[in-house]
Parts: C-alpha cells; sequence; structure tokens
C-alpha cells in the first residue's frame, strides 16, 4: 500500500485525519443537544467514561486491523481471518457508512443553508427575528422540499471534489489545512461565551453532574454518542488506519484523537451553554438547539452577522472532515474488492449517499407521512445506524481482536 496518494505523509496528517473524522456534527451539533436533554454534567460524566475506558480500547482495535492489513474493512477481516466468515462485517460496514454519510449530509446542507442566510440575508433572517420567528423559519426550511435536497445534493457535491484526489492529496491536505481552523474558530467562540453573564451558570450546568439524571436512558445515549462521536463501530477507522505508516504510534494516537475529540465536545458546550443561560432559551431543546437558539443569540452581539457565519462555517468544515472518512469506507471497499478505479468508487458512492440522502430530506417534507416501524426515513437512518449497527460493530471488532487475533500481532502493532 505504500504507493503515492495512499498514505498519510505526516504526523500532523495522521492527527488531523483521524481527529478530522472523530470531532464532526456529533460534538458541536449532538453533543451540546444530548447533553441538554439530559441533564448536562451527569450525561457529560457517563460520556467521559465510554470515550476513555470502552471508546479507546476499541479505536486501538480498529487501527491494529486496518495497519496490519493495510485493506478495506472486508479485505482486512479476510486477511486476517482467512476461510472464516467474517468478510460480512464488510458489507455491513459498507450499507451503514453509505447510511450514516446520507442522514449526516442533510443536516451538513442545514448548516450551508444557515451559512449562506448568514452571509447574504443575515438582519432578515436572524437580525431582526424573534425567538417564534427563528423557531418558524427552522421548520418551515427543514419541511419544504427543494432548498434541503439542494444543499445536500451540494455538500455531497463538495465531498465528491475532495475524496476524488485520493488520500495524501484530497483527505490529508484538507483536514491539515481545515483542522486547525476548526480549534481557532472554536478558542475564539468560547472565549465570546466565558464572558457573557450567564456563563458561570452555563458552566455549572455543563460541569456539575447531578447523580440523580443517570438513567438507563441517558446510559445507553451516552454509549451511542461515544461511538458515533469517536467513528467507531463501523470500519471507518480501521481504513484510515490503512493509511497509516508502520511508525504512526497506534496507542498514542488514540488516546490523541480521543482528548481532541472530548475537547471538542466540552468546547461547543462551554460554547452553547453559557449563551443558553444569558439569553434565558432551553437547554433542552433538542436537535434545532444550535439552529434556533445561537442565531439570534449572536443577533444581539456586535458583527453578529460574523459571528453567525463563522459559526456555520465551523459546523460545515466539521461536517466536511467526517463525511469524507465515512465516504473512504465505502470507496476503499470498491476499489479493493471491486477493482473499481478510484473515481468511479467515488461517484458510485456520492450518487448512492445522494439517492438515500435525498429520501431522508424529503422525510421532513412531502415523505413526513410514510413510516418504517414508526420512523421517519431520516430517523430511521439515524436509529438504525447510530444506536443498532455502530454498537453491534464495535463489539464485533472487539471479540475479533480479542479472539481471534494472534496475541504476538497484537503486541508488536501497538508496541
Ligand atoms: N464522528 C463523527 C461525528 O462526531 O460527527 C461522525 C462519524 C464519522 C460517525 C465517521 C461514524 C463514522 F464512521
Amino acid at each position: 500500500m505504500a504507493n503515492s496518494n495512499t498514505q498519510f505523509t505526516t504526523r500532523l496528517g495522521v492527527i488531523a485525519t483521524t481527529v478530522g473524522s472523530a470531532v464532526g456534527l456529533g460534538n458541536i451539533w449532538r453533543f451540546p443537544y444530548e447533553a441538554g436533554m439530559h441533564g448536562g454534567g451527569a450525561f457529560l460524566l457517563v460520556d467521559l467514561f465510554f470515550i476513555f475506558i470502552i471508546g479507546v480500547p476499541v479505536l486501538c482495535a480498529e487501527f491494529v486491523i486496518g495497519r496490519h492489513t493495510g485493506a478495506n474493512i472486508r479485505g482486512a477481516f479476510r486477511a486476517l481471518a482467512p476461510g472464516q466468515r467474517w468478510g460480512w462485517m464488510g458489507y455491513l460496514s459498507l450499507i451503514s457508512a453509505i447510511g450514516i454519510l446520507s442522514f449526516y449530509s442533510v443536516v451538513a446542507g442545514w448548516t450551508l443553508e444557515y451559512l449562506f442566510a448568514s452571509l447574504f440575508s443575515y438582519s432578515s433572517s436572524f437580525a431582526d427575528a424573534s425567538e417564534s420567528a427563528l423557531h418558524s423559519r427552522f421548520a418551515s426550511f427543514a419541511t419544504s422540499d427543494v432548498r434541503p435536497v439542494l444543499w445536500t445534493i451540494l455538500f455531497l457535491i463538495a465531498n465528491y471534489f475532495v475524496l476524488v484526489r485520493g488520500v495524501t492529496k484530497g483527505i490529508e491536505k484538507v483536514s491539515n489545512w481545515l483542522m486547525p481552523l476548526l480549534f481557532i474558530l472554536l478558542l475564539a467562540f468560547c472565549i465570546n461565551s466565558l464572558f457573557m453573564p450567564g456563563a458561570a451558570e452555563g458552566l455549572r450546568f455543563l460541569f456539575y453532574p447531578d447523580f440523580s439524571q443517570i438513567t438507563p436512558s441517558v446510559i445507553l445515549g451516552a454509549m451511542g454518542q461515544a461511538f458515533f462521536s469517536l467513528s467507531l463501530g463501523l470500519g471507518c477507522m480501521v481504513t484510515y488506519a490503512a493509511y497509516f505508516n508502520s511508525r504512526v504510534p497506534l496507542i498514542k494516537t488514540a488516546v490523541t484523537t480521543a482528548i481532541l475529540d472530548t475537547l471538542v465536545a466540552i468546547l461547543a458546550g462551554m460554547i452553547i451553554f453559557p449563551a443558553v443561560f444569558t439569553f434565558a432559551r432551553q437547554p433542552a431543546a433538542g436537535p434545532q438547539l444550535i439552529f434556533e437558539v445561537l442565531p439570534s443569540i449572536f443577533a444581539s452581539l456586535p458583527a453578529g452577522r460574523l459571528w453567525s457565519s463563522l459559526l456555520f462555517l465551523l459546523l460545515f468544515i466539521a461536517s466536511l472532515t467526517s463525511t469524507i472518512s465515512m465516504a473512504e469506507i465505502s470507496i476503499a471497499f470498491f476499489q479493493q474488492e471491486c477493482s473499481m478505479p478510484r473515481r468511479r468508487a467515488t461517484l458510485l458512492t456520492i450518487a448512492a449517499a445522494m439517492f438515500f440522502g435525498i429520501l431522508c430530506a424529503l422525510s421532513f417534507g412531502s415523505l413526513s407521512s410514510l413510516k418504517i416501524f414508526g420512523l421517519t426515513i431520516f430517523n430511521l437512518f439515524d436509529y438504525v445506524t447510530s444506536n443498532i449497527i455502530l454498537p453491534i460493530g464495535a463489539l464485533v471488532i472487539s471479540i475479533f481482536v480479542g479472539w481471534k487475533l494472534p496475541l504476538p500481532l497484537l503486541t508488536s502493532s501497538i508496541s
């Protein structure tokens, strides 16, 4: 696998790409609203437990499988357990990678809508809008048919142009530029929030655990959040580790990824909750928290348009570096298992995600009455992939590494 454009070339590249995959809407959009709905500090505590006690070992397991085989997820299982039927894991990963990519791109599309509204129609969209106007703006946009679909398509086209350039020139290069920018933007927002009058209350909500809030559903939600946030259980980190050279220290990389990923989730909380308490909003507003609450808050600040544009730019960057990692699972699969050229593998992956992404986008609008097992298409994709397939995938990977890999291979890989 050591030919050109098929390996990450620098240590920064390795960290930027793995952290780029881990840090995404899961940290900046999902973590604050989940924490907001589940007692703040209590949720954070359980999330930290799952990230460091279960997440880091599973991340190491994925790295070992990927780096040792240098193969896509199906090829990796087959290489390590020839003649045994582990290859099905590859199909499960392929299907769920395209599933997650589809619904995730819809939310990423929303961030593009809000980025453009911030840039080009800031006053009418946000600055002069009341809280209820912001609420109905989000609802009428998400339930309409044309714009959410167009943004989803546009977002996936952006993915295509990064991915088609390959591992080093596309994925690594873009991550090297965008991840430092993301951290700078996050810090700027965090400093801004810490000066708000509601900062102390917001930080208390985020960091002070009320143990009575730790219920089975909080535990389950935090486990799902930890896996989703570290991109585990799908074979994403197996695929990326196939591009690591033999000198990359796996445990160190896993721990650094987990620390930076957690840091971003905490920073996102430190940005949002001080603002929520300053402006007397509901922390438990749910998935629309960031889309409804933050624009109205920025409207009251000097240079609100700039803040608002930067926030949605930040979300777009975070989404893009994650979706390219999901798509890469499928691209590596098609390239290696079906001997497809990269361009065709990329096209097929993006076209499949576009098809299902459009259905997901429409499931808020004209397909909203179409329910499968009582869920809309978007919710079904989200639920089945995040709550069922990721934990099962993580379990299978752990069992595989624990029971099937020869111990010397494991110890030599991680030492
Ligand atoms: N870790 C990403 C996030 O937190 O937004 C989501 C993700 C990326 C999940 C890649 C799964 C995956 F394979």
